[in-house]
This record gives structure tokens, sequence and C-alpha cells, in this order.
């Protein structure tokens, strides 16, 4: 790794082992794009590849030459109101009412390491060798304004980090109205877009489209990163797939408004943009002032998709996600909500967890409805005390009876809401989301409180630590049930209106970063209405999110498929849930479900005095098959092997770090008759290994598993692995019953 300077071409070639990032200045001081993709060596300058061109109809900013038109070079922080008439990066209101800017190259400064971004989420390094940063300063002579390109290059992948700052160095405020993470210009559209889209309970299946003339993009103006489009875009070659060919990932850590566009200009130069959404953005830049954007990270891969993903997986799981649980494999827990909703009192509850204990699950939590007046989802949001009607020794009682009990305790929060009826708002209505004189919105009877306000978050800071505080709680999730409306401030000035949906999202991570500063051993689980807030902002609180509350075992294999594109499984919540499913009616066998909910961070999400005697052994073995390997499947390098998008199966796999041992699942969706053969090709083992494998795929399979026979792992990379007789319909000790919705999970590991 290193970051390269030719002074006299004022060329900066960024390069690892992996990737090179290559720009310069250009005569006129703007800093210009010159490279990005699989490492190159260095030469001394690149000035071949500016290719400004004199086109008829341009215009022309300076005036030495018709080659300089901004329209037609590729540029790193691009403006409006120029020469160049694509989308921006920076946009900036002066007093005068003017949008014009022109930040230009005053120097650079290289620093081992990474900076931290104040009051942001962001990668990080535990030592200054991990990653260096060339931070490229510009200036805006008119204004006074300064910019700060911020680039992070890391050793280990092909990653790079960028943000920027803007610095009111002049005499007069300015109104910030587009500030984006990231531009960069690509010298050709050849590309398939790729995004993670969907809604409730559908959250991030991955699409791809062609990129053509124009704009294209996802976003959200949510208030959260959204069930519809997660901060994420890839761009890849039309035939790259997920283990060979050109792959970039575009990954936003940030949990409010984003904006993921590609715009493709008539001479097909491909830009991207990644950054807060400009729509409803509109800070107020005093003088003497700074903003830092949020980071987004960039991720190369010259092998597909497979490897892009494995990038994010260990830079988000090692370098992104902080604190105790980092590193630590993650308790299997039992969840009551889909076991009893709204309706439970601590008898129920103590039942729930004592058969769960005897199932070997280990950590017990309560969700929705333990507080204030919160018999369902129309009151008590905002009071976060527990109800003595159902709680009669309170939270710190219950969760001191957990313990003995051998498990741990953990709580459902929703702190960032409130619902009409309920003491909080009685007391403080102005202290939510809303404009003076219009009604606000309800969306789940509840009302979103305005966390741009210190004393709001400091009240709700001090009611959740006092509960922290006075029980034994090692888990906590965090939920946020609703999109924001009538987003407006009842303290902030008219012309800072526009501040409030980013001031809002501080005000979240100040909490959580209060939270999990006071508690650093409680586990944190991020959650918005299932997956709404799924995205890289959170994981650097919570080391693992909800991943969907769609709990199905067929639909998880889409959703969790999808969200692998990005996300590390050790942050995947993903629990087995009753039949017929809750979401959708579909009665999948018990075993499917524990073979799906395995990979990610595993737990039951029903009452388990509901199964059988035989289900109930079932989960112990599950519970105990997952103490075994959680350590692999949830830190260990997964692969994508077959989608479950569009098709009748799908599989998947992970592989420890030495190559020795691995976990392999292949699911059956429908059935068919009469079926074809079928093999998966297996990766990451080691090519002269000699694999002995087990399966696990009867019900009653104790957790040894059956012995399947042994394998060279270049046989089971190059030939495959045998699975059609997953549909045979014959019976024996090796085959699964002929069906839809069945499932098999494998263990190799080399002798
Ligand atoms: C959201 C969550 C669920 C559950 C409910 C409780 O929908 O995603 O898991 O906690 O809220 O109201």
């Amino acid at each position: 790794m290193n970051i390269i300077v030719h002074s006299e071409s004022k060329t900066f070639h960024l390069q690892n082992d992996y990737i090179s990032y290559i720009m310069t200045i250009l005569p006129g001081g703007h800093p210009a794009q010159l490279y990005f993709g699989k490492k190159i060596t260095d030469r001394e300058e690149y000035g071949y590849l500016l290719e400004g061109s004199i086109r008829s109809h341009s215009a022309y900013p300076n005036d030495d030459g018709r080659g300089y038109s901004l329209e037609h070079l590729k540029l790193e922080y691009p403006e409006y109101g120029s020469s160049d008439f694509r989308q921006a990066a920076v946009e900036i209101r002066h007093e005068s009412g003017s949008r014009i800017t022109d930040f230009l190259y005053q120097g650079y400064e290289i620093t081992n390491g990474k900076p931290k971004l104040e009051g942001l989420p962001a990668t990080y390094t535990e030592d200054d060798s991990e990653a260096m940063t060339l931070t490229l300063h510009l200036a805006d002579e008119v204004s006074g304004l300064r910019l700060d390109l911020l680039y992070t290059i890391f050793e280990a992948g092909g990653i790079l980090a960028r943000s920027a700052k803007i610095s009111n160095c002049g005499t007069k405020a300015v109104h910030i109205e587009r500030a984006m993470s990231l531009s960069v210009d690509l010298p050709d559209a050849d590309y398939d877009m790729i995004q993670l889209s969907g809604s409730w309970a559908r959250e991030r299946i991955p699409e791809a489209r062609r990129l053509s003339h124009g704009i294209q993009g996802v976003e959200s103006l949510r208030g959260h990163s959204s069930h519809q489009h997660n901060p994420f875009i890839a761009l890849k070659r039309p035939n790259a797939d997920e283990f060979s060919g050109e792959v970039i990932g575009f990954s936003l850590v940030y949990s409010g408004n984003f904006l993921a566009e590609v715009q493709v200009d008539n001479y097909d130069v491909t830009r991207v943009l990644l950054g807060i959404n400009p729509t409803w953005f509109d800070w107020k830049l005093e003088a003497g002032d700074s903003f830092q954007t949020p980071e987004a990270v960039v991720v190369f891969s010259a092998d597909g998709l497979n490897k892009m993903s494995q990038t994010y997986h260990r830079l988000y799981q090692k370098r992104l996600a902080r604190g105790f649980w980092r590193d630590r494999a993650r308790p299997i827990l039992i969840n009551n909500w889909e076991a009893t909703y709204f309706n439970f009192n601590e008898e129920k509850l103590l039942n729930i967890a004592s058969k769960a204990k005897e199932c070997g699950v280990e950590l017990f939590v309560l969700d929705d409805g333990w507080f204030g007046a919160r018999r369902s989802d129309y009151a008590g949001l905002g009071d976060w005390y527990p109800a003595a009607s159902l709680l009669p020794h309170g939270i710190s009682g219950l969760s001191e009876k957990i313990e003995q009990m051998g498990l741990k305790f953990g709580l459902w929060i929703e702190p960032e809401m409130v619902n009409p009826d309920s003491d909080l708002y009685r007391e403080h209505p102005d202290w939510i989301l809303h404009v003076e004189g219009r009604k606000p919105s309800l969306s789940r009877h509840q009302l979103v409180l305005d966390f741009s306000r210190k004393e709001v978050v400091d009240h709700i800071h001090g009611m959740i630590a006092k509960i922290l505080r006075e029980s034994r709680i090692s888990y906590i999730k965090w939920d946020m049930n609703r999109s924001i409306t009538e987003c407006g401030s009842a303290v902030l000035s008219a012309e800072r209106q526009g501040e409030v949906f980013h001031r809002y999202i501080l005000g979240v991570y100040d909490l959580y970063e209060r939270l999990t500063s006071e508690f650093p051993e409680v586990l944190f689980e991020s959650c918005a209405g299932g997956g709404a807030r799924f995205d890289p902002g959170m994981l650097y609180y919570a080391p693992q999110a909800w991943c969907s509350d769609d709990t199905d075992a067929i639909e998880r294999l889409g959703i969790q498929y999808g969200t692998t594109f990005v996300y590390p499984v050790s942050s995947i919540g993903s629990h087995v849930s009753a039949v017929p499913n809750h979401q959708v009616n579909r009665i999948t066998p018990l075993k499917t479900r524990a073979d799906v909910a395995f990979f990610g961070t595993f737990g039951y999400e029903l009452d388990l005095n509901k199964l059988s005697e035989d289900e109930q052994k079932m989960v112990t073995r599950y519970t105990i098959f997952m103490k075994q390997y959680r350590e692999l499947i949830q830190f260990g390098t997964f692969y994508r092997l077959v989608s479950p998008i569009g098709n009748d199966s799908c599989a998947w796999m992970v592989v420890s770090e030495d190559g020795k041992e691995a976990i392999f699942a292949y699911y059956r969706i429908l059935n068919k008759p009469n079926n074809g053969f079928a093999r998966v090709k297996l990766q990451g083992l080691l090519p002269d290994g000699h694999y002995t494998v087990w399966s696990y795929q009867h019900e009653d399979v104790p957790p040894e598993g059956i012995l399947r026979g042994s394998f060279g792992g270049d046989e089971l990379m190059n030939v495959g692995f045998v699975v059609s007789d997953l549909s045979s319909g014959k019976v024996g000790d090796n085959v699964l019953e002929a069906a839809d919705f069945t499932s098999r999970i494998y263990h190799l590991k080399v002798e």
C-alpha cells in the first residue's frame, strides 16, 4: 500500500496489491480522475488519459484553451454552474443567491492510518500501518470556502474510503445544498448497475439493469436508509459474475436519507455520486464552521461479486463494527415477539424462557409491550418504565429471574418514537418532528421524537440508561418503526429547517455512542420494522441487525442472499419461527427453518412449549449444532453459490480462514418430478486437501452428522458436489424425502 505523489505532473497514485486509484490536478486547478481499477505499475504521468476534447457548444472556464471544458473531463468532485452540465458533487448557495463555486487545488497532505470523522460512523484502523490517507486541499477564492477531499486506501483489499469536508473560512454564512461523499467519473458505461431493493418484509433483493444514457439510481427520503433501497450500488461488467470479472461496489456509511446516482453522459462517461440525499438538505454553514460528509466505501474486485462482498464483509466486520461483541460468536437467543405479540405476562415469559433454556438457548429477549401503557401499538411509546400490571417485579426482577435460570436477558426499545397516547407526549407535545400549524401524519399510531434536539436525546438517554443500570441486561434490540414525515423542528430557525433530517440521524448516533460506551458489554441489535436500517452506519454501533420481519425460511433465502452482497453473516439477525409462518402462511420443515437461520446470528422466535417433544429435541440439536459451528459460520469466508432469485434452489457456504473446514448449505425451494441431475461447485477449499464430509439432512441426525465420504478439495471445487439425490425420492440414510422447502447442511473438514 502506498500513496505516490509525482510533484511535477501533480499526479497522485493510491495503490495497494489490488487497486490503483490515480488522479491529477488539471492546469486550471481542478482535480481530475485518471484511472480506477486493478493495480497498475506507477509512472511519472498519465497525461494521455485526460482526453480533454474540443467539441462544439462547449464552454471553457479558462482562457487557456478549448480543450479545457469541464464537461469533457473526468473530475473528482464536480460543480455545476460553470462548464460541467452533469450532476454535481457539491452545491452551495451564497448570501447573494448565487450557487457558483470553483474549488481549486491548494495542496495535499498524507497521513498514516485514517482520521476519525467527528460524530459520524466510519471505518477505522487499529494500527496506522493498515491504511494511508490522502487529503486534497481545495479552496474557492471568491467565497473563502475550503474543501478537503479525503481518500483512505486500506492495505487489506481493493478498498478506498472517501469523504469530504467543507469549511467556511470566509466572512459570510453559506448554505450547503449538496455535499456528496463521493463522486467518481469512469471512462465508459459498459456496466450493469446492481441495487438491493424491496419493501417491508422483502428487503434487499438484488436487481440489475444495464446502464444507459441519463440518470439512474436509488435513494431514500424516509429519514432512514429504508426497506426500499439499501445505501449501496455496484457497477459490474456485463460478463462479470459471482467469481470473475470487474465489479465496483459503492456503499454509504449512513443511516438517513441517501442518494446513489449514476449518470451516463452522451460520451459514455459514467459518473457515480453517493452521499446524503440533496433533496430537503440545506445546511447553514456559518463563518468559521465546517461540515463533514458521511463516508463512502468503494470496493473494487477483479474477481466478481463474491470477492467484492467478502472484502466488504471483512472490512465491516473488523474495521466498522466495534466493541466487545465485534469478534465474538453471538449468543443464541429466543425472542418472544412472534410467540406472544402484546399478549404476555411475567409467568408466560418465564415459561417460554425456561423451555428455551432446556433446549440450550442462551439469551431471552423481551420484545415490545413491557413498558408504560403499551398493551397494543396505540399507546405507551416514550414511557420507558416497566408496566407493573405485567411485570410486578419490574425489568430488574424479571432479568434477575432469567439470569437465575442460567440465561442472559435482553430487552426491546424504540427510543426515537412516541405514541400520542403517552405521558411523554402529553408532557412535551413539541418534542416531535413537526411543522408548526400542520397536522403530523401518524404511522403505526406513532410520532417521531425530534432527535435533532439535545434535550430530547438527553431525556431518552436518561430513561434508557436507568433501566440498563438497574437491571441485568446483556442485549438491546433498538427498533425504529416508521418513516419520517413533516420533518421540521420546533427549535431550529426557518433557515435551518433543511438540516433536520441530518441532525436527527446525528442525534441517533449520539445516543448510540453514549449507550454503547457506558454499557460496552451489552450486545446491540439494530432494527427498523425489520430491515429498514440495515446499513453500515448502524453497524458501527450495533454489530448485528434484525434482517427482516419476514421470518419465513424460503423468503429469507432471497433476503439473506441479497444482504450478503455487502453485510457479513455475523450481522444478519435470523430466527427460527413457527408454522404456518406469520408473514406468508407457508409451512416449511423445522429443519429448513434452522438451516436458513444458521446463516446469521441464529435464534428462535416462537414458543418452544408449543412444539411436540420430537420437535423440541430437534431444536436442542440445532442449538448444539450452532454452538459448535457459529464461529466458523459467522466469521468464516462466505460464498454465494446458487442464487435463490428466480431459481428452484439456493446454495451457499462458509470456509474457515485456513481453508480446512467448511459448512455448505443446499436448499431445495420447489421440488420437481423426474428431475435432472444437479451438482454444485464448491469454493475456497484447499485444492489438495482431503475433506471428510458429514451431512445433517434428517430431523433425527445427531450433531455428529452422517458420514458421506471423503473427497479432494479440487474434486469438490471442479467436479462439484452431487446434490441431485435431494429430489430422487430414494429413502435411506443419505437422502431427504423428495419435497418442497427441504435443505441439507454439510460439514467438511480436512483430516
Ligand atoms: C418491529 C420489529 C419486530 C418487533 C415489532 C414490535 O416490527 O421489526 O421484530 O420488534 O416491531 O413492535
